[in-house]
């Protein structure tokens, strides 16, 4: 099961990841979890969260890029949801091999990231691959659609369709005959 957490602050004015949201909710198995839906005043039901979370194989983050950064209700969700004991620390193994994908679009292009002294976009995963380490997840290569400020219909329905392509070889099992060619090649 793919559960996606999903902040964006203004869900209903969203063009870029309404869209993204929308395609892979046309997928078996996606669970999304809409924050600033769910929790307009930012008290979260941790318990439910650490349900769904529990069903989860891949997690997904999902946000608009705000400032070089998440949301503040998605910071909110990591301070509080991933406790001690459960997702770190002493029998905190909730998380443990789950996959993690941060999926996050950006107003500028790539250049607009090309400032200070880590002008890498690939810097500012750093936050969230170390969390999602930390707890014993297996990082995935991010999905950006970046340029949003500047994005036509048709640009956006490729990406849509990229998303949708990328949640779906989450799960797709890997056939029987897939596994012993696998093997065998390796003798
Ligand atoms: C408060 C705020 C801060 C933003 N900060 C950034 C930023 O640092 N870098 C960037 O590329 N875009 C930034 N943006 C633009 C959003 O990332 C962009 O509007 C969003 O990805 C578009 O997705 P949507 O159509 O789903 O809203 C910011 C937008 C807002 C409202």
């Amino acid at each position: 099961m793919i559960l996606i957490i999903y902040a964006h602050p203004y869900p209903h004015h969203s063009h870029a990841n309404k869209r993204l949201i929308q395609a892979a909710g046309e997928l078996d198995q996606v669970e999304v979890r809409s924050l600033y839906d769910l929790y307009p005043d930012f008290t979260l039901n941790v318990a439910a969260e650490q349900q769904a979370l529990s069903r989860a194989s891949l997690v997904v983050w999902q946000h608009p890029m705000q400032w070089y950064n998440m949301p503040p209700l998605l910071k909110l969700w990591f301070d509080k949801v991933l406790s001690h004991g459960w997702a770190y620390g002493h029998g905190g193994n909730a998380l443990r091999g789950k996959k993690a994908l941060w999926a996050v679009t950006t107003g500028g292009d790539s250049h607009h990231f090309e400032l200070g002294s880590f002008p890498d976009f690939a810097a500012l995963a750093q936050p969230l691959e170390a969390t999602a380490l930390y707890c014993g997840m297996q990082w995935q290569p991010p999905f950006v659609l970046h340029g949003t400020f500047n994005c036509d219909p048709a640009r956006l329905e490729a990406a849509a369709v990229r998303y949708q392509a990328r949640l779906a070889d989450y799960l797709t099992p890997v056939s029987d005959d897939a596994t012993t060619l696998a093997g065998g090649a390796h003798g």
